[in-house]
């Protein structure tokens, strides 16, 4: 379910022609849907209703400001995964005490900071990183709460890149380990165990994965609890998949109602790590089409944009629905393209042999369920400067991260001493 559709033959975001938006701002940029973000927002929320929790949205998903406080004002925390992560999430609104922080590698800089902000929650994932907090907290005069985020050595049956639950994963405590490393946080000074953490994989599309992953955590919370551990929390991760091309994940509803099947009566506060399923399909990239190119045996149409704006095709070699942002009639032809950026890389290849209406010089595509791990994974590769990234709500936009200056990218690099004094030289 998304705000976007074709309205008097121009796609609109909500009320808003998208080439309006390209008039303010050029090509290529993102447009985010608030009424999108809030329907899903509430949608997943709602399916809660009545049962102790929480939702920490997943800010790694996008970063935005804008998005972030979106959520905030309607009472999400955030799960975050690094200090600048933190301060966005702090920037946006979010208090200290709704923020859980998440991820394999957390510096001790890292952690002293997020003591000092005082969030709810540490997931830690390693027994180094368990010792490391605790050193930091007594430093601080502190105590760290905790979860462990176990890993159930369950396949969560999503592509490769972006699975995390099984035993050869980098993340989380192994499964038969636990115990010990619960043993372990327990002795030490600076830390105090309040719950448990599981997260298998992202973009996952059935309820069966999960379902395992939780049966097996809700195993080990009346284990740790017989060992004489406080478990109050369970930290259940990220959220669903959601719908790319064909295929439609299981709704929200279904999802809680498995939840609360499995761990409704743990006694636990459940909380949830959703980013996909929140932004993914309230976000588009909008491009325009630089030159249509005819090869030996295809037709290319470059792009404005490319894989350093939407790197999910070329990493993932993953499929977002294109259309044009000009309506095609019912019965225009239609022929196959592949749909290229102009980065010297192969990869750099949106779709190839996508059926699309004929597509001419100038025209605007959109990348549809672009809102997740899109403008947050973007580089300024060949010195492409980030894209401009707006919000829509009804018949209004803003524009909500401004294009990056060139000069800005250039400001950060320096030439050496030595060089300098070439020049110097060579001015002489
Ligand atoms: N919690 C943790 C600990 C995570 O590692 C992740 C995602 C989430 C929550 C949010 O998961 P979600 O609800 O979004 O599925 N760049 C990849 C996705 C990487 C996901 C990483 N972790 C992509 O574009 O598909």
């Amino acid at each position: 379910m998304h705000h976007f559709a074709y309205k008097e033959g121009e796609l609109h975001a909500e009320d808003v022609p998208i080439g309006d938006i390209a008039d303010a701002v050029g090509t290529p940029f993102y447009v985010y849907s608030s009424a999108t973000l809030e329907r899903h927002y509430k949608v997943f929320a709602g399916a809660f209703d009545g049962v102790p929790s929480g939702v920490f949205y997943s800010v790694k998903a996008n970063s935005n400001l804008a998005v972030i406080r979106t959520f905030a004002d309607l009472g999400a925390g955030a799960d975050i995964v690094s200090e600048g992560e933190m301060r966005r999430a702090l920037a946006a609104g979010v208090p200290a005490d709704r923020i859980v922080f998440s991820g394999v590698g957390k510096t001790r800089a890292e952690m002293a900071a997020a003591l000092e902000a005082g969030v709810l929650q540490f997931n830690v994932e390693s027994e180094p990183e368990l010792e490391a907090l605790s050193e930091i907290a007594v430093a601080r005069n502190a105590t760290a709460p905790i979860t462990i985020r176990v890993n159930p050595d369950v396949d969560a049956e999503t592509h490769p890149n972006i699975s995390t639950g099984r035993s050869d994963n980098k993340f989380g405590i192994p499964w038969s380990r636990a115990r010990d490393v619960y043993a372990r946080a327990a002795a030490l000074p600076g830390i105090e165990v309040v719950g448990a953490d599981v997260h298998i994989g992202s973009q996952i599309t059935q309820l069966a994965p999960f379902e395992a992953a939780f049966r097996r955590v809700a195993e080990l919370v009346y284990d740790l609890r017989e060992d004489g551990h406080k478990i109050d929390r369970l930290d259940l991760g990220g959220g669903l998949g959601i719908p790319y091309d064909t295929g439609e994940p299981p709704h929200p509803d279904d999802y809680a109602a498995m939840v609360k099947r499995v761990v409704g009566n743990i006694g636990c506060t459940l909380q949830f790590e959703p980013g996909r399923m929140l932004v993914g399909n309230a976000g588009l990239l909008v491009c325009r089409i630089i030159y249509v190119k005819q090869g030996e045996s295809r037709t290319f149409a470059v792009l404005d944009g490319a894989m350093n704006d939407l790197m999910r095709p070329a990493l993932y070699q993953a499929h977002h629905d294109i259309l044009p942002v000009r309506e095609p009639a019912a019965d225009a032809t239609r022929a196959p393209v592949d749909l290229v950026g102009p980065i010297c890389e192969s990869t750099d290849t949106f779709a190839t042999n996508r059926e699309m209406p004929l597509l001419a010089a100038d025209d605007m595509l959109v990348f549809c369920t672009a809102g997740a791990y899109g403008a947050v994974m973007s580089s300024t590769y060949n010195t492409r400067p980030l894209v401009p990234e707006v919000m829509v709500r009804g018949d209004d936009f803003a524009v909500v991260r401004d294009r990056m200056p060139v000069d800005d990218i250039l400001a950060l690099d320096r030439l050496t001493p030595w060089q300098e004094a070439g020049a110097r030289r060579g001015a002489a």
